[in-house]
């Protein structure tokens, strides 16, 4: 006989205080990445084959659907792809940059999109651009030339090449990676700990005498599953210390299990899959206290950030050989209601961390592990476009840390987790609050009381739920709105408090209205 479960709502609260925070929301929490590889920029933001795109090659509905993500910082150009990649083959009369092997990918590099091109992608998404410079075949005067072509007044060299190209004024961007992923085997030029701080402190130093307004942005381990992790992460920070504005890390979401290496032959495991927050919140505690030793080591004043600039799931389409073609289909990862839990419960983790954490970029935007899925003839929003967009659009001001009590539900890898995951922003700005809940259980509904214990607001002003009882099912060009984010009525506040039962399988966004202050 098969057992029924038991689908009686189990009770949950949440109580939220404006006062009691754990950091101010940086609006960089919400960026994106886009790499030369895959169809990300090539058939994806850059298309001028399509019917469907405009003069300059822009594809404009994807360029609205990437708007509504409200995207703050925008990483480019990689990646792996940057440790091969010659900036000054992107620059000039688009006829006459050269094709080339990008070696990262196995791909044919057609350089039509180049520095010039992506910036005024970046202005007209309104984003902010984060550069990474090539550290792996590249030297630390690339680097420094990099920044002196982006971001110098006419006069030199490089800036006046760049007027030549059609731009007089800087560019003046303003975040720099040094390198990606420097200690994975996988990346051109692969270094060990001290030979990646040596070269990543002289080239911050250089591309610092060239404009000394810049932040730069250190790669810490390539992920957790890495032998050398955390020590390749101390190491660079204790000597890097001084010469860093961020400290990068990266993550992919995997079910069964935390890396997008180890789930071959494993059975999935939704229960502990959902649980996944518990090991991006660990992993940020790592890598602050990291930060908070090796500042202490350098007798510093200055603080450091973490920059989580690639995270999300990816495991099902892992192999990355292009075969030597232009804008191959790989990466093409199809996501599924458990991976926007997943991306929500993620999401919950920056503002939970909102003190330490202050640049994240999703990777990537467009069909290359992204939200985005085109073709020639059109595009759909995956799953985890939804929470990605409710979060960047509402979460603002200050992180505040709730009071939440839930029943646990027990999971293989983390034991016994709150079936309820939650985080909340207040905005005094706006007087705009959000609050932002997955329920885990894949059975059972919450009755969620959600109090106030300071400033009720005067009302719920909007509310979106994403649910359904099949983790596994997704959005396609076929069904483009199988699983969405769909407007519900907000709960009606009753003396400082509302209730709402939210579904198994489910993320609900609340917003609240206070009064001004
Ligand atoms: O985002 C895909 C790839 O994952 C990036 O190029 C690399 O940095 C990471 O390993």
């Amino acid at each position: 006989m098969t057992e029924i479960p038991d689908s009686t709502p189990l009770q949950a609260s949440v109580a939220l205080h404006t006062g009691r925070i754990t950091g101010e929301i940086s609006p960089l929490l919400f960026g994106g990445f886009a790499e030369h590889m895959g169809r990300c920029i090539y058939e994806g933001i850059y298309d001028p084959e399509s019917p469907l795109s405009d003069a300059r090659g822009l594809r404009p509905d994807v360029m609205a659907a990437l708007k509504e993500t409200n995207y703050r910082i925008m990483r480019y150009p990689g990646g792996n792809f940057v440790s091969g990649y010659r900036w000054t083959d992107g620059i000039g009369p688009k006829a006459g940059r050269p094709r080339r092997r990008a070696l990262a990918w196995r791909s044919i590099e057609t350089n039509q999109f180049g520095p010039h091109e992506f910036m005024e992608f970046a202005e007209e998404l309104g984003t902010e651009p984060m550069w990474a410079v090539n550290l792996g075949t590249g030297s630390i005067q690339d680097a420094a030339d990099l920044v002196e072509y982006m971001n110098l007044p006419t006069g030199t060299l490089y800036s006046d090449l760049r007027a030549s190209n059609g731009r007089s004024e800087p560019y003046g961007v303003k975040y720099w990676c040094l390198g990606n992923e420097m200690d994975g085997p996988w990346q051109i030029g692969q270094m060990d700990a001290h030979a990646y701080a040596d070269k990543a402190v002289q080239a911050a130093k250089l591309m610092r005498w060239m404009d000394p307004g810049i932040k730069t942005i250190a790669c810490g381990s390539s992920a957790t599953a890495m032998p050398g992790y955390p020590e390749w992460d101390m190491t660079v920070l204790s000597h890097a210390y001084e010469q860093i504005d961020y400290f990068s890390m990266h993550h992919y979401a995997a079910n069964p299990y935390p890396t997008i290496s180890n789930t071959d032959g494993l059975p999935r495991d939704t229960d502990s899959y959902l649980a996944s927050s518990l090991h991006f919140d660990e992993h940020a505690d790592t890598l602050a206290a990291a930060i908070r030793v090796a500042k202490a080591k350098n007798r510093s004043k200055r603080d450091v950030f973490l920059c989580w600039d690639e995270w999300n799931v990816w495991y099902r389409a892992k192999g990355g050989d292009g075969e030597w073609s232009e804008a191959p289909h790989i990466l093409e990862e199809v996501y599924n209601l458990e991976d926007a839990l997943v991306v929500a419960t993620w999401l919950n983790t920056f503002l939970r961390k909102s003190d330490v954490v202050k640049i994240a970029c999703i990777a990537q935007i467009v069909n290359v592990i992204a939200p985005i899925m085109t073709r020639r003839d059109g595009m759909f929003r995956q799953t985890i476009f939804y929470p990605l967009t409710l979060f960047s659009r509402h979460a603002s001001g200050v992180a505040l840390d709730p009071l939440v009590r839930a029943p646990l539900q027990p999971t293989a890898r983390y034991g016994d987790v709150s079936m309820l995951d939650v985080s909340a922003s207040f905005d005094e700005a706006t007087g705009e609050g959000a609050t932002f809940l997955v329920n885990r259980s894949q059975t059972r509904p919450l009755r969620v009381t959600l109090s106030w214990e300071d400033d009720t607001p005067r009302a719920l002003t909007g509310a979106w739920q994403m649910s359904g009882p099949d983790p596994l099912a997704e959005n396609s060009f076929e069904m483009p709105d199988a699983v969405t984010a769909v407007p519900i009525t907000p709960p009606v506040i009753e003396g400082r408090q509302v209730s709402l039962t939210v579904p198994p399988l489910s993320f609900t966004t609340l917003i609240a209205q206070h009064a001004p202050r």
